[in-house]
């Protein structure tokens, strides 16, 4: 188990593509660091980087006391786990385990008890003469972990491992995997797209964009103050309702239709207000609201998804398209307008032109 430290971490591959821009990271012993953005963003590259499978073109990676730049893939004491389990089709489950530890000249005994242990573990105890040919997707992806385990290393490498499972597998693997880490403690970096598996997996997310740090932090954290535009529509389903406002003498207004003014003390030209679904309510009708923002809401669709439903539509006079989280079966005809509602607790401000958040309260908004 070991600490790891990216410093400024630069890639820039031939032909001149800059995949990864200076990140810097600062892994506790035994943490788990999710490494979270959409395709492309330099999550694969930044691990290959720990990992050893790419050169790093600028600033250091430390695992452990170690600065590992210049060390070989073998020598850096991790083992990876890949979404195409990578497993030697022509061996048995038994020997792919033991492989990386027979490479190593670890005694024969020894290895025995290190893989027994880990199908132990892994509950593959059955499985261990059989070819991979032979298990089910969910079955190989436990002997690729298996054979991560059994290496005992300083750390833990995944790259979107549960990505061939099919959805149902996905969420029993992630739980798994979430298990396993904490009761060996290994420090684990883990790739991901998918925000939610990013989310539950993680101690710490670090939300990539184009190759750079958006934001740092504890999943609630990062979902309670997203530090950009960006973090607040990536993290969270459905995405977190953004919308531009501009100013207007003293006050702000929506750019696009009527129907929502806001007071604020802000220097900003313009400024992005952005509310989670479900921090958008429902005012039952008769009833006068206790929030800050209160707006109408023609809907355009309900998407029943069992506990809650979705309710779309327009907000203010042919303004942008919002989405809220109803409880239950909500039952609302397209076209019918409804009084919305948030508290003044529940609303993120960023700014128009960085998108990035700023530390105010809405004073007073009025519909
Ligand atoms: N071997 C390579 N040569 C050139 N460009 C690459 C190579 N590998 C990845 N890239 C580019 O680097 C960027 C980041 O890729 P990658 O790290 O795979 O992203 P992610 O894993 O987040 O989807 C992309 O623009 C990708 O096209
Ligand atoms: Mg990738």
């Amino acid at each position: 188990m070991a600490k790891i430290k990216l410093d400024d971490i630069r890639k820039v591959y031939a032909g001149g593509v800059e995949a990864v821009k200076g990140v810097s990271i600062d892994i506790e012993d035994g943490e788990f660091i999710v490494l979270v953005g959409p395709s492309g963003c330099g999550k694969s590259t930044l691990l290959r980087m720990v990992a050893g499978l790419e050169a790093i073109t600028s600033g250091t990676a430390q695992i452990g006391a170690r600065t590992v730049n210049d060390v070989e893939p073998a020598d850096r004491d991790i083992a990876m786990v890949f979404q195409n389990y990578a497993l030697y089709p022509h061996m048995s489950v038994y020997n792919n385990m033991a492989y990386g530890l027979k490479n190593r000249g670890t005694a024969k005994a020894e290895i025995e008890s290190r893989v027994r242990e880990a199908a132990r573990i892994l509950e593959i105890e059955d499985y261990l003469d059989r070819k991979p040919r032979a298990l089910s997707g969910g079955q190989r992806q436990r002997v690729a972990m298996g054979r991560a385990i059994v290496r005992d290393p300083a750390a833990f490498l995944f790259d979107e491992p549960l990505s061939n499972l099919d959805a149902k597998l996905r969420v029993q693997m992630r739980i798994e995997i979430k298990k396993l880490q904490k009761s060996l403690g290994t420090t684990s970096i883990y790739v991901t797209h998918d925000q939610l598996e990013a989310m539950t997996l993680a101690d710490r997310l670090v939300v990539l964009n184009g190759g750079q740090v958006e934001q740092i932090g504890a999943p609630i954290d990062v979902y309670e103050k997203p530090a950009s535009t960006f973090v607040a529509s990536f993290i969270g389903s459905p995405a977190m309702n953004l919308l531009a406002l501009q100013k207007q003498g003293q006050s702000w207004q929506l750019q696009e239709g009527e129907g929502l003014e806001i007071e604020l003390d802000v220097a900003a030209e313009e400024i992005t207000l952005g509310v989670r679904p479900e921090d958008l309510h429902i005012i039952p009708q008769g009833q006068t609201s206790h929030g800050v923002l209160t707006a109408h809401l023609i809907v355009s669709a309900v998407e029943p998804v069992g506990a809650e439903s979705y309710v779309h539509g327009t907000l203010g006079n042919g303004g942008p398209e919002v989405i809220l989280r109803a409880p239950g079966k909500a039952q609302f005809a397209i076209g019918s307008k409804l009084d919305v509602t948030a508290t003044p607790d529940k609303l993120h401000l960023f700014d128009g032109n960085t998108g990035k958040r700023m530390e105010i309260t809405p004073m007073r908004v009025v519909a």
